[in-house]
């Protein structure tokens, strides 16, 4: 994924304390529970909590009110250079429904896009937590997430993401100790477009070489990013939908800085994979599988229970990743993933394997920077590690979301295998247009279970199903033309694309 973190800049009145503490506004971490379950199916509620992410908090001088960043740009006498900046300046509390539209309720939460108060907030970034300190930490292999959504108030454009990072649990705070704030104020984000427009990364601020973005009015890039690992469970609107794991080269949270970040200066030049290995029903080759209204298998206008499983190789937690497995459960009804039936893939996959990600990139042209980077076994490693739960609403400020939803990249014939990735026009998800007609849009959260593989979701009313084994019947028939195709004579243009 590639996200932009917007915000945000208050002039209020306040007391405070870089990444020190300000004190204006009392930090309440709004309540999430959610439920562990075991092998035999019975699940326990854990009384969870959410924090918003430290780039959208109003960050000012200690014991001042002077605003460190406002708006893209930040205060040159309080932030001279990164390690004043972070002595010298306090993230604040949040007001997570009045200045950030997010809500709690029941097991529940919802995300609004934008939220109009003394300011304008656009989109959240927000991390599952353990205790008001630490975020929770999830080892996936050999397990299985679950959890419900509500995408029908998501048009083209936005992007309702639900994933893992790999960030410390305690937001960095023990390993740099002049980030004073840590979890508790959502520091210590990283993922694996190597952000560099999070403003402050191990300890420090990100004010040197600070370049305010030209079309994101709360947005910018400095010298360094923050890369780590990143399992896109759901990138998704009600459009479109992608499942990615995207691994990396480095085994925790780690700095970079300039070109060798990757992204915009060299894509592929970072310490870990941008465009993952996604799978997007409409991407591979089924176009009625997920969309809006009742003439889809899944239909985003309703509420829809998102299923994702780790195997291993072996079956156990310490065994390499060797699959990921989706199902879906909409209106009592277990539903396996939709198979790919794509021109020069010979072989039709519904889940995702090494297997599946190289042919693939293979048909569709596209540079394997999700083999290159360790493929599932390395994204395997991050796991064993542990990860944070993040959920999120977004637009995106670089490329309209086109590679979720529409075809991209858009100099391509649409008609080439992996171009189209959804049904919206090439035109849409421009931030502006977007913000401007769909202020309203929302995401709703809720229902989350973890647990062994098959213990955290039945089919209503077929008592004695077992729901983890098997994985669907790919349909009959060949895979369409094209179907002897070698490397580039099917495939895309190898362009750079945001998964
Ligand atoms: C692991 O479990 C899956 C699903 O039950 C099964 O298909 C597979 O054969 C098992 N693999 C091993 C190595 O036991
Ligand atoms: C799309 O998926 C549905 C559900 O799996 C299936 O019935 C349908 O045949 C698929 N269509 C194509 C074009 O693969
Ligand atoms: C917005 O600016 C960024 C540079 O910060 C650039 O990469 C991107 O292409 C621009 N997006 C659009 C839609 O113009």
């Amino acid at each position: 994924m590639f996200q932009s973190a917007a915000l945000l800049a208050f002039s209020l009145a306040a007391v405070s304390y870089g990444q020190q503490v300000g004190t204006n506004t009392a930090e309440t971490h709004p309540s999430l529970p959610f439920q562990t379950c075991t092998a035999s199916g019975s699940c326990t509620t854990v009384q969870g909590k959410v924090v918003i992410d430290s780039n959208w908090r109003w960050v000012h001088g200690v014991g001042s009110t002077t605003n460190c960043y406002t708006g893209n740009t930040w205060d040159a006498t309080l932030c001279p250079d990164d390690a004043t900046c972070a002595a010298n300046c306090a993230l604040d509390g949040a007001d997570y429904s009045g200045t950030y539209g997010i809500t709690a309720s029941g097991n529940g939460l919802t995300l609004k896009f934008v939220t109009q108060s003394a300011n304008k907030n656009i989109g959240s970034r927000t991390y599952l937590m353990a205790s008001d300190t630490q975020y929770q930490i999830f080892k996936l292999k050999n397990n299985e997430f679950t959890f419900d959504v509500d995408m029908s108030q998501l048009p083209c454009g936005l992007n309702g993401a639900l994933y893992f990072v790999q960030m410390d649990a305690d937001g960095g705070m023990s390993r740099f100790p002049t980030n004073k704030a840590g979890a508790k104020y959502g520091t210590g984000y990283c993922d694996s477009q190597c952000p560099r427009d999070i403003k402050f990364i191990n300890g420090q601020a990100n004010v040197q070489g600070w370049a305010s973005s030209p079309n994101d009015t709360n947005a910018g890039t400095g010298n360094f990013g923050t890369c780590c690992a990143e399992m896109d469970i759901w990138e998704a609107n009600s459009q479109a939908a992608a499942v990615t794991p995207h691994p990396c080269t480095v085994t925790q949270q780690t700095r970079c800085s300039g070109t060798t970040c990757g992204g915009t200066a060299g894509r592929y030049a970072g310490v870990c994979d941008p465009d993952g290995c996604d799978f997007n029903s409409w991407r591979m080759g089924n176009e009625t599988f997920l969309g809006s209204g009742s003439g889809f298998t899944i239909d985003t206008t309703q509420k829809i229970t998102v299923v994702t499983q780790f195997f291993t190789a072996d079956n156990t937690s310490t065994g390499a990743l060797s699959e990921i497995r989706r199902f879906y459960v909409q209106n009592g009804k277990v539903i396996p993933n939709s198979f790919s039936n794509v021109a020069g893939m010979t072989t039709q996959h519904n889940s995702i394997s090494d297997n599946f990600c190289t042919a693939q990139k293979t048909a569709f042209g596209d540079t394997n920077s999700f083999s290159s980077n360790g493929g599932l076994v390395q994204m395997g490693t991050a796991m064993d590690a542990g990860m944070v739960l993040v959920m999120s609403v977004w637009d995106d400020h670089a490329v309209n979301m086109l590679w979720l939803d529409s075809d991209y990249p858009t100099t391509a014939p649409a008609t080439q295998p992996g171009i189209s990735r959804g049904p919206c026009a090439t035109t849409s998800g421009v931030p502006a247009t977007v913000e401007a007609q769909s202020p309203n849009a929302q995401v709703t959260y809720s229902n989350i279970k973890f647990g062994p593989i098959g213990s955290t979701f039945s089919s209503s009313g077929t008592g004695g199903s077992s729901p983890g084994t098997g994985n669907g019947t790919p349909p009959a028939g060949g895979s369409g033309g094209c179907s002897t195709a070698k490397y580039g004579q099917c495939g895309g243009i190898g362009e750079p694309h945001f998964v």
